[in-house]
């Protein structure tokens, strides 16, 4: 299926067929596709592009300004995990990660060396970094490995289908990290900004926080949080900044972003009431991070966008924050639910 236009919670292939978006672009359009604001913070955007790491336009400028803790930006999800993960080594001196079952960070090699899914690890095991030290997500790992960085968890996995680990998990992975002084990096590039129903999932126990996805309003964009502010300086490394990239802070990006922090906080509420018609209708997992028992295929088939998620045999939904009830009753109703 090729999209042709994409609008709010709706998508219209080439043909000119019409969809109900559950999918929210893997959950990157938060407020809707081709957001008016969004659309118009990049059109009136008077940078387009400025000089990366050596130059912010003033927009990015405004936007690391804006996020609650300092950053360091990147492009994709995996930059931040990646950043948030050698954020850890610089901090330690250790190497070690500990990471769950389940766990998608991304496929860059040092994201995809914390991620669980075999699929996507072993055409490049050879090449993997570690140690990785994996355990079962939601349950207590132990005391950690002396090698131990950081452990790096997802306050919901996502992309293995919408799991929720138990209350208190993270303050337990929190204890965990505080008697081996290891750095808690919560990967909240799915679960973030609203999604869940939190700002920041996790921000009163992590170190780092990973976001991404929503955060560019449908550019590329992300950012590893220094929530332990003092991380920030461990990259005060010489002159030049040595883990950077041609796009880095992306003005339009940066531009879109400022409209989703403006406006998720206000989306919250509607999250918890969206969230519960999805669990009411038989799909588990938190907020507008949904998961069921499906057919990816035939609900295209019917009319509606959802993810294959988990081993299989699960759909996933992460439409936009913003989906009305009438959007709701209509996906329901097509999917026959
Ligand atoms: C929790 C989580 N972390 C990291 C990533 C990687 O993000 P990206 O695909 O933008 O590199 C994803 C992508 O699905 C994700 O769900």
């Amino acid at each position: 299926m090729i999209w042709a236009r994409a609008e709010g919670c709706r998508v219209w292939d080439a043909d000119g067929r019409e969809y109900l978006d559950l999918s929210g672009g893997f959950g990157v359009a938060a407020l809707g596709h081709r957001n008016p604001r969004v659309m118009s913070a990049i059109a009136s955007a008077p940078v387009a592009h400025a000089l990366g790491d050596l130059a912010d336009a003033a927009v990015t400028a405004e936007l690391r300004e804006k996020l609650p803790w300092p950053s360091k930006l990147g492009v994709t999800g995996a930059d931040a995990v990646d950043i948030a993960l050698r954020t850890a080594l610089l901090a330690t001196g250790r190497p070690g990660v500990v990471a769950f079952d389940g766990a998608y960070h991304g496929t860059g090699l040092l994201a995809l060396a914390a991620t669980g899914f075999e699929q996507f690890r072993e055409p490049f095991a050879a090449w993997l970094p570690g140690p990785i030290h994996r355990r079962p997500y939601g349950e207590d790992p132990g005391p950690l490995p002396a090698d131990t960085c950081c452990v790096i968890a997802e306050p919901v996995q996502g992309r293995a289908g919408a799991r929720v680990p138990p209350d208190g998990w993270l303050e337990t992975l929190r204890r965990r990290c505080d008697e081996v002084g290891a750095l808690l990096v919560v990967d909240a590039i799915y679960a973030g900004l609203g999604r869940i129903g939190e700002l920041w999932p996790g921000e009163n126990l992590a170190d780092v926080i990973c976001a991404g996805k929503a955060l560019g309003g449908g550019l590329p964009l992300s950012a590893a949080l220094f929530v332990r502010r003092d991380l920030s300086t461990v990259w005060e490394l010489g002159p030049e900044d040595v883990l950077t990239h041609t796009h880095v802070g992306s003005p339009l990006a940066c531009a879109a972003a400022l409209v989703v922090l403006d406006e998720v906080p206000g989306l919250l509420e509607r999250v918890g009431v969206a969230g519960r018609r999805f669990e009411e209708a038989g799909w588990h997992g938190a907020g507008l991070l949904r998961a069921r028992v499906g057919d990816a295929d035939a609900a295209e088939r019917r009319g509606v966008i959802v993810i294959p998620a988990g081993d299989g045999g699960l759909i996933s939904a992460t439409p936009p924050l913003t989906i009305t009830d009438e959007e709701l009753d209509e996906a329901f109703g097509l999917l026959g639910l």
